[in-house]
């Protein structure tokens, strides 16, 4: 693993989440709902890639990278996905070379930054992706019954008690995210959780988008 820039430490945001895998351990339950066919051998990258839920279930045909900002989370992928190659770093600022992946997963990270860091990322992503390469995109919409909770930092965006923050989406805000990429899919996705007997509503946009 490689330390991306020693002279410029994360903002507490980001650090946070470093304390919260060293406080909880593998922190995300549940499982991660499909992933797209890629073909064999295919370069992926994960951004974000926490302790590795959709690594572990990533085909082991697939070459794998996978970035984060917290040393603790890489430590917990390593153990999902042995194989990949793994770095620490900062998502809006990419160590990595242009136009190198075929595919690039960015589940529930860009809604963990402010929205200027959002805009890095999302250019930093289409960076390194190769022509005709596409971006899966995955984060919470602002359907979503936790939006709202936590001290508001930004529009649509709240910190809680942790120091991590959420933004929550509409649609219109990915693809100018993402602008300069062709979106080939957006939708919002509604499905519903019980806890303590009581039916709330989680809800996601999920989008592909490619670079021509
Ligand atoms: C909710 S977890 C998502 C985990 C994973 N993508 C998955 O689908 O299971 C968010 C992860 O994004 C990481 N993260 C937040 N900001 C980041 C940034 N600027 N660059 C890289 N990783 C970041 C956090 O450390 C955390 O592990």
């Amino acid at each position: 693993m490689e330390h991306q820039d020693k002279l410029r430490p994360p903002a507490d945001h980001l650090q946070a989440w470093d304390r919260d895998y060293a406080r909880r351990g593998r922190v995300w339950g549940g499982s991660v709902k499909d992933l797209p066919a890629l073909p064999e051998g295919s370069l992926v990258l994960e951004m974000g890639c926490g302790d590795g839920k959709t690594l572990s279930i990533m085909p082991p045909s697939w070459r794998v990278t996978a970035i984060d900002i917290s040393m603790q989370a890489l430590r917990l992928a390593r153990q999902a996905r042995p194989d990949a190659s793994l770095l620490l770093a900062d998502g809006c600022r990419l160590p990595l070379q242009s136009d190198g992946f075929d595919a690039v997963f960015a589940f529930h990270v860009t809604g963990h930054l402010l929205q200027a860091e959002r805009q890095s990322l999302g250019k930093e992503a289409a960076r390194v992706l190769r022509p005709g390469g596409r971006i899966f995109f995955r984060d919470f919409s602002r359907e979503d019954m936790r939006m709202g909770q936590g001290e508001e930092v930004e529009e649509a965006t709240f910190r809680r008690g942790s120091g991590i923050i959420t933004h929550y989406f509409e649609e219109g805000e990915v693809a100018a995210m993402f602008s300069g990429l062709e979106m080939d899919l957006i939708r919002t996705q509604r499905w519903s959780m019980r806890i303590r007997g009581e039916k709330l509503l989680r809800s996601e946009v999920e989008a592909v988008l490619v670079k021509s």
